[in-house]
């Protein structure tokens, strides 16, 4: 079968099926805005709470498209902070947009960021492997499902960055194995040198409190701690629907009983069509989940942009059709090839389909649809 390449990516990688050399460098950005609410708003009457929670809910979800937005409730768990919103995004625009949007609704009024930590995702100068020996990607941030989430600012002593950096990796190692120790415990770390006060940003996602503290008590007894400045404050946040974090700061309840995320059907508007031009890709997020937009000669196609075998960013990906207008895609980072109308495999080291969407054009603008079929990756 032959195929003609639409829009090819350049890509140096290696052909072993180890991770590509050169494979993508874009990073992410990341920030954790912690809010309290004004007393105040809690003395306004019930139908006035319940408008302005509706209000603020809209002007957040709105943002949706454009970045991850992960909501989380600190009430009963810090005495300072009362709700987390954690977003991802490309770049940092989006969080100053979505700032200004929130401060800009009655709610907003009563609102005060009582701490905000801003980092960026970046690969480690130490070795760290997977314990399947394979070298974790560190540029995207994996979130998962967990209910827990812990995060804290860190600085490290000036004394360790003068060490040698084979001598730091002695130390990390053992800081690494007591970390592995902990399976259930999945550690986030964000870079904030020159972004933000803290040197990095340590963000645990996990089910098990449990296993956090009793992590935290071991890795106080290993070298690497003697080479902490700074770990705190530390934010306890239970992770939940943005109606039900908003319901947790106290008035009438907004959130519905809902069905499952993956069977509601969710739309984003892109933009106009006119500016899509064929041959081009755009990442959009879609309910917290990254797409792939693709405009294959004229035609639209939008499935999951995280590759199922680990992660790879498929809009970053060479494109091809055959004879019969079959349309795929080819991971940049190990070459698994992906359908772009249905999303499963069609070649390649994934084996598990991707996310398919619907796309739509109204009146010259473009949407994106999720009508599940398959999990989300
Ligand atoms: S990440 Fe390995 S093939 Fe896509």
């Amino acid at each position: 079968m032959s195929s003609r390449p639409v829009n090819p990516v350049q890509h140096t990688s290696s052909q072993n099926g180890g991770p590509a050399k050169g494979r993508p460098t874009k990073r992410q950005y990341v920030r954790f805005a912690f809010y309290k609410i004004d007393p105040l708003w809690r003395r306004l009457p019930p139908e006035e709470q319940a408008d302005q929670k509706r209000e603020l809910s809209e002007t957040i979800q709105n943002f949706g498209r454009r970045m991850l937005l992960r909501p989380f409730s600190l009430m009963g768990t810090r005495a300072d902070a009362e709700l987390l919103l954690w977003q991802i995004a490309e770049s940092i625009e989006p969080f100053q947009q979505l700032a200004t949007a929130m401060m800009s609704t009655r709610m907003g009024g009563y609102l005060t960021l009582e701490h905000s930590l801003l980092s960026q995702t970046k690969r480690s100068v130490y070795e760290i492997k997977d314990p399947s020996g394979e070298e974790r990607e560190q540029l995207i941030v994996q979130v998962t499902d967990a209910k827990y989430l812990f995060i804290y600012p860190f600085v490290k002593t000036r004394n360790w960055y003068r060490m040698p950096l084979d001598a730091r990796q002695v130390v990390m190692d053992e800081h690494i194995t007591v970390g592995r120790k902990y399976p259930a415990v999945k550690l986030n770390t964000t870079y904030s040198f020159g972004l933000d006060d803290q040197e990095f940003v340590v963000a645990f996602e996990t089910d098990e409190p449990a296993d956090f503290l009793d992590l935290v008590q071991e890795l106080r007894e290993t070298e690497s701690s003697l080479y902490t400045l700074r770990d705190t404050p530390l934010f306890s946040c239970v992770r939940m629907g943005l109606d039900q974090a908003l319901d947790s700061l106290g008035g009438p309840a907004i959130a519905v009983e809902d069905e499952p995320e993956e069977a509601r059907e969710v739309w984003v508007e892109v933009g106009p069509l006119d500016d899509f031009a064929p041959g081009t890709t755009r990442v959009i997020y879609l309910d917290g989940q990254q797409a792939a937009l693709f405009n294959v000669g004229g035609k639209l196609y939008a499935i999951s942009n995280r590759c199922s075998h680990a992660r790879g960013p498929l809009s970053e990906g060479a494109v091809s059709c055959d004879e019969s207008d079959n349309c795929t895609v080819v991971c940049p980072w190990h070459y698994a090839k992906y359908d772009l109308a249905t999303g499963q495999v069609v070649d390649g080291i994934a084996s598990a389909p991707v996310a398919k969407y619907e796309v739509d054009v109204r009146d010259g603008v473009i949407y994106v649809g999720r009508v599940p079929q398959i999990e989300a990756i």
